[in-house]
């Protein structure tokens, strides 16, 4: 079969890195992919939003399987297009994408169907949310309802940095639409797990556990990131929560998003944080995380695409999903100044110096002239399986040393919280 995967980033190369290794796959399209995931797949100059220009690909290449990766083509409707064209599509449609798409929904959806969040109030209006936030206090968090690429969350520890907030929200709409509605939720302590799982709507088959690295620099400081990094699996996710996870989160939002009227096939992200009191969601993803993925898929046994078919044909019950014992991480290789501004079109070397048993998944990168250079904020994501979690982040780290732009920087703590429990 024929199978196009929409984006371009580190995540969409471990999906076509991970679907060439199926047999039933005899060629795979990337759009627009990126210098690394060429080595794998034909890239398709498409943009991941170009819905109309995927589809009419689509279909002129007689595409058996379109998988996406990126949130924006889901929220905008890209499956639902697919779908009345007949065309086959993983990932949910755009009512079920809402889940991500609008952080007030979640929040309803939560609420309704008594799933553990954060306590919240949504609102309209900048007027109504400050006196709010006078009123509660702080810390607090605010986001804004839309998609914001993962810059609309602001844990503010002051008053002034919660009205702040909602200024650049609402005033200075710096998130454009995205901003016309604030959630402002109560600050939850604890350690952050990302577990991911696949559903055809009634049977919930979970992925295994991820810790994502949010921070920019070391030990969690600095601005938030799209993800300097991650690993799976994550300690902290025992056995118990598991259970309580899928009892309690997962099978309950599958349930409630079917009886709104929205059921949900595809990949649900559910962002948790492991608090005194159980997990609570802090968020929901319709699509695969970035960069969890990387680590993540490493870790599946089982051919992805054989997973995708039976979720399409509504039986994942019966399918078997295997995972590795082995542990994987993934650490970002970031560009000089990520995530403020950066340069692009710094050339990159010492990518044929990586040992086997390590992937080089690429997230920002280009060719040019014959040479791999950057193209975004995060470049690259090497990732290395390993016995242990120590020893897949020493592998990881000394895959890197050959490694090298103007500019790189990387945390050099990934997978560290799991070597402290
Ligand atoms: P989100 O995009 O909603 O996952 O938020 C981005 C990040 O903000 C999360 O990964 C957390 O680190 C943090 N965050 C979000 N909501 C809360 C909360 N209620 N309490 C504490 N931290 C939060
Ligand atoms: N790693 C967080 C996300 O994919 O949204």
């Amino acid at each position: 079969m024929k199978v196009l995967v929409v984006g371009g980033g580190g995540r969409e190369h471990a999906l076509v890195w991970k679907i060439v290794q199926s047999p039933r796959v005899e060629a795979v399209y990337c759009a627009p992919g990126n210098a690394g995931i060429a080595r794998h797949a034909r890239c398709i100059p498409i943009s991941a939003e170009d819905i109309q220009g995927l589809l009419d690909f689509a279909w002129g290449e007689r595409i058996d399987l379109t998988v996406v990766g990126p949130e924006a083509p889901l929220v905008a409707g890209l499956v639902d297009t697919f779908e009345e064209a007949g065309l086959k599509v993983f990932g949910p449609r755009e009512n079920a994408a809402e889940i991500e798409g609008s952080k007030a929904l979640a929040k309803e959806i939560m609420e309704k169907y008594g799933i553990p969040t954060a306590r919240y109030a949504t609102f309209t209006g900048p007027a109504a949310a400050r006196d709010y936030i006078r009123q509660h206090g702080a810390p607090c968090v605010v986001k804004a309802d839309g998609l914001a690429a993962g810059k609309g969350v602001t844990v503010a520890m002051t008053v002034d940095e919660a009205l702040a907030a909602v200024e650049t929200i609402m005033e200075d709409l710096a998130f454009g639409a995205a901003g016309e509605r604030v959630v402002i939720e109560e600050y939850l302590e604890g350690e952050e797990v990302s577990v991911l799982a696949f559903t055809d709507g009634e049977t919930v088959v979970p992925m295994a556990s991820a810790q994502d690295h949010k921070r920019v620099f070391d030990g969690d400081q600095g601005p938030n990131t799209g993800g300097m990094g991650a690993y799976s699996p994550a300690p902290v996710y025992t056995d118990q929560l598991h259970e309580q996870v899928i009892r309690e989160i997962l099978v309950p939002t599958v349930r409630g998003m079917a009886a709104e009227g929205r059921p949900y096939r595809g990949v649900l992200y559910a962002g948790l944080m492991v608090t005194k009191d159980g997990p609570k969601v802090l968020e929901y993803n319709a699509r695969f995380g970035d960069p969890e993925t990387q680590p993540i898929l490493m870790r599946l046994e089982t051919d992805l695409v054989e997973i995708i078919e039976s979720i399409l044909a509504g039986r994942l019950a019966g399918q078997p999903v295997r995972w590795k014992d082995e542990a994987a991480v993934c650490v970002v290789l970031a560009s000089g100044g990520y995530p403020g501004d950066y340069q692009k079109g710094k050339v990159i070397t010492g990518l044929d110096q990586v040992p086997a048993g390590v992937e080089v998944f690429h997230a920002g990168t280009a060719l040019k002239d014959g040479q791999v250079v950057t193209a975004g904020g995060r470049v690259l994501g090497v990732t290395a399986l390993g016995a242990t979690i120590r020893e897949a982040i020493n592998t990881a780290y000394e895959a890197i040393k050959p490694i090298h732009f103007e500019g790189m920087h990387y945390r050099t703590d990934i997978g560290g919280k799991a070597l402290e429990r």
